[in-house]
């Protein structure tokens, strides 16, 4: 299973090669998630309309390897923003991917930029 995950690796703003289109901000829920796909990979998108932010990760929670981040729900957790994975409820920050449980869990974390009331998530690749 670990080569499911070896593709995911988080991206920072400065290593941004592609920044992918993925739609209009009409296009994705408030305060919920919705997934896309980018090459082979499915990333996770959250439109946190209660502060006013927008956050992408793997779609792949590595507890169990199931693709259902998406479907988690958003909420903070001492004011760090989380989704929980809808399966075991782990939970994992949206700003660095870390489990918020304190386990050896993490899930990658890519920018999103908003342009012109489109979506965009940066890639390395
Ligand atoms: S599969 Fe996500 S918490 Fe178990």
């Amino acid at each position: 299973m670990e080569h499911i995950l070896e593709q995911y690796k988080s991206v920072t703003e400065n290593e941004v090669k592609t920044w992918f289109s993925i739609g209009k901000i009409a296009n994705f829920p408030e305060n919920s998630g919705a997934c896309i796909k980018y090459k082979t990979k499915q990333i996770a998108v959250y439109n946190f309309t209660r502060t006013g932010k927008w956050y992408a990760t793997q779609n792949l929670c590595p507890h169990k390897m199931e693709m259902v981040l998406s479907l988690g729900m958003i909420g903070d957790k001492d004011g760090i923003p989380k989704v929980a994975c809808p399966m075991h409820k782990k939970n994992f920050s949206l700003e660095d991917g870390s489990n918020l449980g304190g386990e050896d869990l993490k899930i990658a974390t890519y920018p999103v930029k908003i342009e012109n009331g489109n979506v965009y998530i940066g890639f390395s690749d």
